[in-house]
């Protein structure tokens, strides 16, 4: 990667990390109108947003993250009246978004033909992803901005997610204008993806939504379609990998190796972060990156990682860490 002086002035340089009060919320907006990178929370994890109707902007998304521009970019909006300005609405995606907006579900669906958004947003795609966030400050920031807000999750391309802003600041610091903070994420899970651009739906991601709650509203989702390019990139096998290995299943872990847990009979210890004492996936959701990075910070080759059940959220939690699994990309 090619950086040039002002880029490492500003890798270097420590966050502007402000408490999302009114007052900064305005500022942010501000920011975003200028064609600005904001860090901003919704209930899943911390987003990096840039105005979506801005190439400009859009593109110091992609350089900011070290994202490649084919991987196309969730649109938020704040509400569905305003998602009807950019995408095209089947009888399917007017009933997904009255159940679960503002929420964490992205559907993808047909762009809206004259649609204001840049299209390195949308990676040059005949589709949209488009979400309404449920968070207040992401409502705020949208509505303050007045403008659509292109926001991929605000952690470097291929890594653990931020559910803090903290982990925000750690991995990007100056880079981005603004961190707005506000507190830890509540689901702690991307928003779950539905695509509905053929027609039927279908899961391209599972996330803070589990699937049957999805299904009771539209029935069975049917698979990924096959197909040479990712269609939802995030999809890439290797992905939100913290830099140690994952070791997948391991009820024992070495001796001094980091061990991620889960549920009562899970084992104790100071390399030992147990996502849920009680077995609730929720809370293992809420914990999942947080604990994934507080782990990888003991600086160990290897980190155990405990069954999960694949029920409901689980489906989710499994997914993130096959992936963080998988071996890279690179
Ligand atoms: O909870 C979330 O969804 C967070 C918060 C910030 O909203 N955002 C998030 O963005 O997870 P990101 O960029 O990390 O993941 C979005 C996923 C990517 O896998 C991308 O490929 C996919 O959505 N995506 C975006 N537009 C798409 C499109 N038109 N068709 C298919 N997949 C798309
Ligand atoms: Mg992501």
């Amino acid at each position: 990667m090619n950086l040039d002086h002002d880029d490492l002035a500003r890798q270097d340089a420590h966050a502007r990390v402000l408490l999302a009060m009114p007052d900064a919320i305005d500022e942010a907006a501000r920011i975003l109108q200028r064609g600005g990178l904001v860090a901003f929370a919704t209930e899943t994890v911390y987003g990096l947003g840039a105005d979506a109707s801005s190439d400009k902007a859009v593109a110091r998304i992609y350089k900011a993250k070290g994202r490649p521009r084919f991987n196309p970019l969730i649109i938020h909006v704040a509400s569905v009246e305003e998602a009807m300005a950019y995408g095209v609405f089947n009888q399917e995606a007017t009933e997904l978004a009255a159940a679960f907006w503002p929420g964490p579900l992205t559907l993808v669906m047909q762009r809206r033909e004259g649609a204001a958004l840049s299209s390195l947003a949308t990676a040059g795609m005949p589709t949209v992803a488009l979400r309404v966030p449920r968070h207040e400050t992401a409502q705020r920031l949208i509505t303050a901005a007045g403008r659509p807000l292109a926001a991929p999750s605000a952690n470097r391309s291929g890594r653990v997610s931020a559910t803090m802003a903290k982990h925000v600041s750690g991995d990007f610091g100056g880079k981005l204008d603004l961190i707005l903070d506000s507190g830890p994420c509540s689901a702690g899970l991307e928003s779950t993806i539905v695509s509905i651009a053929d027609g039927k739906p279908r899961l391209m991601r599972p996330g803070a939504i589990p699937r049957a709650f999805i299904e009771a509203v539209c029935g069975p989702l049917a698979a990924l379609a096959p197909s040479a390019t990712p269609q939802s990139p995030g999809q890439l096998r290797s992905h939100y990998a913290p830099r140690a290995e994952l070791r997948l299943n391991i009820l024992e872990a070495a001796p001094c190796e980091p061990h991620l847990t889960f549920g009562a009979e899970g084992p104790r210890g100071s390399h030992v972060c147990n996502l849920s004492a009680t077995g609730n996936l929720v809370e293992a959701a809420t914990n999942l990156f947080a604990y994934l990075r507080k782990l990888d910070a003991f600086g160990s080759a290897t980190i155990a990682v405990m069954p999960i059940p694949a029920h409901g959220l689980g489906e989710a939690i499994n997914d993130r860490l096959r992936r963080a699994a998988a071996p890279r990309n690179k």
